[in-house]
Order: structure tokens, then sequence, then C-alpha cells
């Protein structure tokens, strides 16, 4: 399939019908990315997602292993665990207190003795599919979606060398922003922008006129964006956190647009995961994680680096946020239309050709 020359057409960012085929055709079957495996080291550790109308948890086991299950009580409904994740031994449902497992089993139900056709076997918290991939958690509402690390092999290759899989969350922010998820995927997934947006953060350091496109995959999209010369310290480099990487690697940006909604930004020593949520067609929450090695944590001046990259984070959100807004009330406008893409923004039409295949031809024309 040949990738599009021009953006999206406007409607699909602002159209409820369209937002709602997304839930269904992309949402509630791919893989969605609900966050760290690190950050849910010991058993009883969950986070959560509320997507596409369902509330699941992912839960740390006893065994070690993670499961990914409803929050939706088998009473009457109530949601179980707490909406920001948490610590626990077993699931007290706060409406009636019938009291789970961590594996979802039914342990009590109070009074419950004297209806004859309360069977607590049949009251199991609903599974879904769980997978990690390079630290991640992922789950998958769809029980036949085929597995996800095969179609992401290329990334875990190129990503060997950062260790992506044993970085451990430095610091992680949510946002909510009144935009539609795709604009702030399409956002984060290029850098065309630099040279307008963050000219001032970014673009000195990582010039747009630098990025280098490449084919991406089924799963993917990835392109580099090379540091400028003149942005090397006059004091000489920092002693590099992982000595695993080669020049290249500690001096460029590597983005990979992880479909539907994961775009991860490896920066040499560290990596910044941004995964978009869809809440409506207009707000969408987002979660970014900081990234590091272990050498990070245990570094002497660990305290001030945490505050700068936590500064420049924000400083590059609060401009990402800004814009997108712009383009979302721009996208709503009658005037609004899918302009031409630059070849810089190689990874913006790589994303329609995946909601092409996802949504079918005709809704993107
Ligand atoms: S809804 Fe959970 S115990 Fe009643």
């Amino acid at each position: 399939m040949t990738e599009p020359r021009h953006a999206l057409p406007p409607r699909l960012h602002v159209d409820d019908a369209v937002h709602a085929l997304e839930l269904e055709q992309i949402f509630r079957r791919d893989w969605l990315c609900v966050g760290r495996a690190s950050d849910i080291a010991r058993p009883g550790d969950y986070l959560t997602i509320t997507i596409a109308g369902y509330s699941i948890m992912v839960v740390r086991q006893p065994n070690d292993a993670v499961i990914a299950m409803s929050r939706v009580c088998r009473h009457r409904g109530a949601l179980l665990g707490h909406a920001d994740g948490g610590t626990t031994s077993l699931f007290v449902c706060p409406y009636h207190h019938w009291t789970y497992t961590l594996d979802g089993q039914l342990r009590g139900a109070p009074a419950m003795g004297g209806n004859p056709s309360f069977d607590p076997k049949t009251c199991v918290l609903l599974r879904y599919r769980a997978e990690i991939w390079e630290g991640f958690v992922f789950i998958a509402i769809d029980p036949e979606r085929p597995a996800l690390a095969p179609r992401l092999q290329a990334v875990s290759e190129r990503a060997a060398a950062y260790g992506l899989a044993h970085l451990r969350t430095a610091f992680a922010i949510e946002e909510r922003w009144n935009v539609n998820w795709k604009i702030a995927v399409e956002n984060a997934s290029e850098s065309y922008h630099h040279l307008g947006v963050h000219s001032a953060t970014v673009q000195p350091a990582y010039p747009a006129s630098g990025v280098q496109c490449e084919d991406g995959g089924e799963g993917y999209n990835l392109h580099i964006v090379p540091r400028a010369p003149s942005a090397a310290g006059s004091d000489g480099e920092p002693a590099p956190l992982n000595p695993r990487l080669d020049e290249a690697q500690r001096t460029q940006l590597i983005i990979v647009g992880i479909y539907p909604s994961l775009v991860l930004v490896f920066a040499g020593d560290v990596v910044t995961s941004l995964a978009f949520v869809p809440e409506r067609a207009d707000s969408t929450v987002v979660r970014v994680h900081w990234l590091a090695p272990p050498a990070y944590f245990e570094s002497a001046d660990f305290e001030e680096r945490l505050a700068s990259d936590r500064l420049l984070i924000a400083s590059i959100l609060e401009e990402g946020r800004a814009c997108c807004l712009s383009v979302q009330q721009g996208l709503s406008s009658p005037d609004a239309v899918a302009g031409p893409l630059s070849p810089l923004e190689r990874p913006v039409a790589q994303f329609g050709r995946y909601l092409r295949h996802c949504l079918g031809a005709p809704i993107l024309k």
C-alpha cells in the first residue's frame, strides 16, 4: 500500500462517528500500551487504563506474571481499584465489599448465601491479553490479535544497545489535552515541526533539516534526527551512562511511532515514551515516561539532572500541547483542508497508511 502524500481529511479529527469507528476498529483490536512493567514490580502492584469503554487493570502476580483483567465488579458493576493504580493484596469492591484475589477470583461476597443461583466460580473478573514488549506492558481486548513482539522485531533490534527493556521510570507526567488523539500522535511522530513549534528548545540541537525518514514496518514508523555539530558541548561530552552506545547513537534522536498510539524518543542514554489514550474525538490523555538506565539514578548529580530533565520535558510538552490545540481548532473550521505533506513528514504519511488499513480506504478520502 502506498503512502498518502496529503494529511488526513480534517473531519477525521472532529467527527464523533469517526471516533466511534476508531474505537471499534483500532482500540478494541490492537495492542495498547498501559505503562512500564518495572512500575509494577511487586506482587499486587497494578496500573489501569480506560479505553474504548473498557476499564482494565494490569496486575503483578505473586509468581511474577503480569495479567490484565477487567475492573468491573461482577456484582453490580462498580469499578475495582484506584483509577491511578496502586498496590493491594486483594481487590475489595467499594460498593458491597465483594472481594477478589490478585488474579480475579471471587474470594468473598457478604450475605449472598440465601441466593441459590449465586455461584462464586461464575463471578471471576474478565481477563484480557497482556504482553510485555521491551519493558512496556501492552493489553489487547481482541482475544484473536496476533502477538505484538514479531511485528516490532526490527524495533527491538534497533533498540538493543539502548537496553530499553531495562530502563526505569525516572519521572512520569500525565496530562489531558483537548485534542484528537491522532493530532497528538502525528505531532510526536514527526520532527519537521522542530523548526516552528520547538524553534527555541529542540531545533538548535536537532534541526528539522536533518530528518532522515526510514521505511518503517507494519506496526511502526521510524526517523532519525542527527544532532547539529554546533550543539556539541564546548567543554566536552558528559560521560556516557550507557557505554554500549556508539557515537551516532549517543548524539542522535531516534523517534519511533508504534501504532496506534505510543511514540518513543531515543535520546542517547534516555528514552521518552509518550502514550496517547483517546477519550473523545477532542480529548486525549497523554502519558509521558522519562526512562533511564541504572547509572542515571546512581549518578552524583542525580537530583540536578532529574530537575533539569523535568524542566526540559515540561517545556516541550507545553509547546506541543499549544500547537496541537491550535491544530484541533483549525481542523474544526469549515476552511480546513487536507494539505500536502513534506518528505520530512513521512511518519505522518505512514501513520495514515496504518489508519487506512484499519478503517478502510474510503474513510480517508
Ligand atoms: S458492585 Fe461490587 S460488590 Fe456490589
